[in-house]
C-alpha cells in the first residue's frame, strides 16, 4: 500500500499524500512513496505536478512525531537529510509544481509547500513552523525557505514563536499565491496547472531553471542564466511554432515539447 496516490491526466501529474488518518504525516514511508511516484513517471511528458493532501483536514501536519520521538541525534541526521532530499528533489523538478493546500500545512507539511514552485490554499488551511513547541527546529527545509519566501524578520518570527498563520494572513505575506473555498481548490489549482501546460513546456521549463539558478546569484551572473536560458529556446521547434503563429495571427497552437 502506498501512501502517495498518483495520477496523471493528459500532462498533469496530481500527487496526494494519502495517510489522512494521521493527517498525512510525513514517516520515512511517506518520503519512500514519494519518491517511488517520481520514479514512475515519464517525467518529460508531465507538464506541471500538483502536491495535494487527502482528507478534508490536512495538507500534511508535519514529520510524524511517534517516529520521531526516539531518535537518537545520528537517526534525525539521516532523517533531515532524507526530508531535505526528497523535498529538493521536488523543487528542482524540471517542470513547475502547485501545492493545493487543503487544510494544515505545519511543519514538514509547510516545508513541502514551500518546495513547490507555487502555493494554492484552501480557506481552512493553516501554515505554521511549530517545531521549537517540540524541543527540536524545523528540519525538511523550513528555516532556509520559508525567509527566502516571506523574508528574514517574517521567518524569524514565526519560527521562534510557532505561531500559526490562517489563510488571510499567509496571503497577505506571500506565502500563498491565492485562497478558496475548500472545494475550489484543486479546480482553481488544475486551472493553473492547465494554463501553464498550455504554455511551450520546453520555455517554461527554461523560465524555472533560470530563476532557480539566478535566486542566489548576484545580479551580472544571474543574467547570463537567463541568457542561456534566452538563446536555448531558439533552438526549439516551439519557439518558431509560437513566434510563426504570432506573425501569421493564428491563436491556440500547441506546442510539442520540441
Ligand atoms: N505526527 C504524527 N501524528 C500526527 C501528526 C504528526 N505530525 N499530526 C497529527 N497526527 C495524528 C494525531 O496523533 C492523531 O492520531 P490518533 O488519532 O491516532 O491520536 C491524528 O493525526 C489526528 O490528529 P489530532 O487528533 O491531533 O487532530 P486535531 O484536529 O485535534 O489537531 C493538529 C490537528 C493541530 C494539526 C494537531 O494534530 C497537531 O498539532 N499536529 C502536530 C503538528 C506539528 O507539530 N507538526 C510539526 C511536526 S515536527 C516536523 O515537521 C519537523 C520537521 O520539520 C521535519
Amino acid at each position: 500500500m502506498s501512501f502517495v496516490q498518483s495520477s496523471q491526466e493528459g500532462s498533469i501529474l496530481t500527487l496526494t499524500l494519502n495517510r489522512p488518518e494521521a493527517l498525512n504525516a510525513l514517516n520515512a514511508q511517506v518520503l519512500a512513496d514519494i519518491d517511488r511516484a517520481l520514479d514512475a513517471v515519464d517525467l518529460a511528458s508531465v507538464r506541471c505536478v500538483l502536491f495535494t493532501g487527502a482528507g478534508e483536514k490536512a495538507f500534511a501536519a508535519g514529520a510524524d512525531i511517534a517516529a520521531m520521538a526516539d531518535m537518537t541525534p545520528e537517526e534525525a541526521a539521516a532523517f533531515s537529510r532524507r526530508g531535505n532530499a526528497v523535498f529538493r528533489r521536488i523543487e528542482t523538478l524540471p517542470c513547475p509544481t502547485i501545492a493545493a493546500v487543503n487544510g494544515y500545512a505545519l511543519g514538514g507539511g509547510c516545508e513541502l509547500a514551500m518546495a513547490c514552485d507555487i502555493r494554492l490554499c484552501a480557506e481552512n488551511a493553516v501554515f505554521g513552523q511549530p517545531e521549537v513547541t517540540l524541543g527540536i527546529t524545523p528540519g525538511f527545509g523550513g528555516t532556509q525557505r520559508l525567509m527566502r519566501l516571506v523574508g528574514m524578520g517574517r521567518a524569524k518570527e514565526l519560527i521562534y514563536s510557532a505561531r500559526n498563520v490562517k489563510a488571510p494572513e499567509a496571503l497577505s505575506m506571500g506565502l500563498v499565491n491565492g485562497v478558496y473555498p475548500a472545494e475550489e481548490l484543486l479546480p482553481a489549482a488544475k486551472k493553473l496547472a492547465e494554463r501553464i501546460a498550455r504554455n511551450a513546456p520546453l520555455a517554461v521549463r527554461a523560465c524555472k531553471a533560470a530563476m532557480s539558478e539566478g535566486v542566489d546569484l548576484p545580479m551580472d551572473e544571474a543574467i547570463d542564466a537567463e541568457v542561456r536560458a534566452f538563446s536555448g529556446c531558439f533552438d526549439t521547434q516551439d519557439q518558431k511554432r509560437g513566434m510563426q503563429a504570432f506573425l501569421n495571427k493564428q491563436k491556440n497552437i500547441e506546442f510539442q515539447n520540441n
